[in-house]
């Protein structure tokens, strides 16, 4: 079975993505899947700039991120929107993980041929739809194959109980498939 990494965009104590997150996990290991979420409070990372990575190469947060993107089959990015995009500690993960650390290395190696799926949660109507578009684009771009069912998740705070079960049978569903469709995509192309 398909090694999955699970990345929310998230680092905020009681965040909906974080949760949605835990919910895929979930679902992942349910469907066989061997699975590690990732809490982006252990990957504090310096706002990218070149400057800094010239001067000290990547920083060791950067690296270990890096490997564990590179040793999994697939990735799902649990996003939330900030103003109509991904919010910029997602940008700044896939920035940093995009780097090679010796010219030997082949660029974007931690990416290409990877399969991601997509994910939002946010209390608005549009459940961060918004984010995915870009999100989709970003990875699409940087030879990612993305999955393509993703869902975005409206109403977020109302949808999960006090353990961070989802109750709403719907989006249970959606999420799921999503899971499906990545983990059957990693198999086929493992
Ligand atoms: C938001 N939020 C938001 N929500 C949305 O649906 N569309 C948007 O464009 C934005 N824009 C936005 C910008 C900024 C700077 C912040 C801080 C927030 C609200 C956002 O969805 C909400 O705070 C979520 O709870 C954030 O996700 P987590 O941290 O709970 O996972």
């Amino acid at each position: 079975m398909p090694k999955l990494l699970i990345l929310p965009g998230s680092a905020r104590r009681g965040s909906v993505n974080c949760k949605l997150a835990a919910v895929a996990a979930q679902l992942a290991t349910e469907a066989g899947a061997e699975v590690e979420l990732i809490d982006s409070n252990d990957y504090e990372l310096p706002l990218f700039n070149q400057d800094l990575e010239d001067a000290e190469g990547l920083p060791p947060a950067a690296k270990e991120l890096k490997a564990k993107f590179t040793a999994a089959d697939a990735i799902v990015f649990v996003s939330p929107e900030y103003n109509s995009s991904i919010t910029p500690l997602m940008k700044n993960f896939i920035d940093w993980v995009s780097r090679t650390e010796t010219d030997d290395e082949p660029s974007l190696s931690a990416y290409r041929g990877k399969v991601a799926g997509l994910l939002s949660a946010s209390p608005g109507a549009l459940g961060g739809l918004r984010a995915l578009v870009h999100l989709r684009s970003i990875l699409g771009n940087i030879g990612v194959l993305v999955v393509p069912k993703q869902f975005a998740l409206s109403g977020a705070p109302d949808k999960f109980d006090e353990s961070g079960k989802l109750t709403d049978d719907s989006a249970l569903k959606s999420v799921r498939g999503v899971i499906r469709d990545v983990i059957s995509l990693a198999t086929k192309l493992a």
